[in-house]
């Protein structure tokens, strides 16, 4: 259990999308912004040690980039960890930086999360997504991504009742969201009507239920609190994260449409930071396809088992709801480039927590969580945020 609480001092962001920037300079422009973003300046000589979130996607560089984000960042010396939980490996970086600040890495800890996408064909791009699924039994049979989450929402209305109508709100929040995002990959509105005649990817996923492949990179910087005002007067406090895993293939599962380890993470995290659900102000969720959305719903705890598309539905989870969901776009809108999602939602709750967000700006924003998901569930971190 990780129970020390860290602060997040500085958090920079690149533009997610199809990008000309290849991945040395994706890491460095999120690293300056980040350093450029502190109040009172930070020296990147008091970086003690930093990780780097990347799946490796399209084969740059398989192994050891660690190294590339300490010459990028201006590091060469500092201890690197690079993170590949899929997904989520953002979401574990960050768990692995406060653990560094518990363990003594002081005064500062850089984490970077990062993906080059967009650069290699689309038999190469389904062949990098497969990787962080089973790949013995779904990869063997065909299935991609798209595939699972399809299956995962049939078993759902046959569980639960047709609930096509709340994905279709999903999309058309996070769409409505990611508008007011000038660093989200689509930065446009669409209407019901759209969504629901987009072409079919994995039944009853359309087009417009599922994230896209984006190049970007985020970064953060994170200080142990009580060295945090040296740096800024509103630190952002990581009060608690929790991790989870469960099997890799969805077949070795007891239930499709609930994700453990979700559930997992999110009780260490609410149990060690001794928050109670209504605490949180909004969230940040793993929507990598609409129908993930709702499952994290009631995997975290803010819904029953069945509950989550009326209460999306109800509006609640808008931006000026009572429980708003992926101010940011989420990665349906914002983009989803693997490695840095789990930063970028951190980044998004420096900003909102912050009263930094601009248009987007949620309301009475004071507690946070944040929910990053690896392949179709089969690992997860959610972690809690104040602000001082
Ligand atoms: N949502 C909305 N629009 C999308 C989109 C998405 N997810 N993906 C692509 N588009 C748009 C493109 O912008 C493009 O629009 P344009 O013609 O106006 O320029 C058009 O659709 C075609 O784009 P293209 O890249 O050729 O689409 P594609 O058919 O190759 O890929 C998906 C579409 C949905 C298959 C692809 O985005 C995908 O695989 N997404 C899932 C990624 C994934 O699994 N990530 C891991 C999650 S665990």
């Amino acid at each position: 259990m990780v129970t020390h609480r860290a602060a997040i001092v500085g958090a920079g962001h690149t533009r997610f999308g199809v990008l000309d920037e290849g991945p040395r300079s994706l890491i460095r422009s999120a690293v300056e912004a980040a350093f450029a973003s502190v109040d009172r300046s930070a020296d990147p000589r008091d970086v003690r040690e930093a990780f780097l979130a990347t799946l490796g996607f399209g084969g740059h560089q398989i192994g050891n980039s660690a190294a590339a984000l300490a010459e990028e960042a201006g590091l060469v010396g500092v201890p690197v960890t690079r993170v590949e939980n899929a997904c989520a490996s953002g979401g574990f970086a960050l768990r692995s930086a406060v653990g560094a600040l518990a363990a003594g890495a002081s005064p500062l800890v850089l984490v970077v999360g990062m993906e080059k996408m967009t650069d290699v064909s689309n038999a190469r791009r389904r062949y990098w997504l497969g990787v962080s699924g089973d790949t013995e039994w779904e990869r063997a049979a065909g299935l991609t991504f798209a595939g699972v989450y399809g299956l995962i929402a049939s078993r759902y209305f046959a569980e639960h009742g047709d609930a096509s109508e709340a994905l279709v709100e999903v999309a058309t929040k996070n769409h409505e969201n990611g508008a007011l995002n000038p660093n989200a990959h689509f930065q446009k509105v669409v209407s019901r009507e759209q969504v629901r005649a987009a072409p079919r990817v994995a039944r009853p996923l359309g087009l417009y239920d599922c994230c896209p492949v984006s190049d970007g990179a985020a970064a953060l910087l994170l200080a142990p609190s009580e060295l945090a005002r040296r740096y800024t007067d509103t630190p952002v406090y990581v009060d608690a994260t929790g991790a989870g895993t469960d099997y890799l293939a969805v077949q070795e599962r007891r239930d499709l449409t609930r994700f453990r380890a979700t559930h997992r993470a999110a009780h260490e995290a609410f149990r060690s930071a001794g928050w109670n659900r209504s605490d949180v102000s909004f969230h940040e969720v793993h929507d990598c396809f609409t129908i993930a959305e709702l499952l994290a719903l009631e995997d975290l705890g803010f819904a029953a088992p069945g509950e989550a598309p009326a209460l999306t539905l109800s509006g609640a989870t808008r931006r000026t709801g009572r429980l708003p969901v992926n101010p940011d776009g989420g990665l349906k809108a914002k983009g989803h480039p693997i490695g840095a999602t789990g930063v970028s939602q951190a980044y998004e709750v420096f900003l909102q927590l912050r009263r930094a967000a601009g248009a987007r700006q949620v309301p009475h924003a004071e507690h946070a969580l944040t929910h990053n998901v690896g392949g179709a569930g089969a690992t997860a971190a959610v972690s809690l945020f104040s602000v001082g």
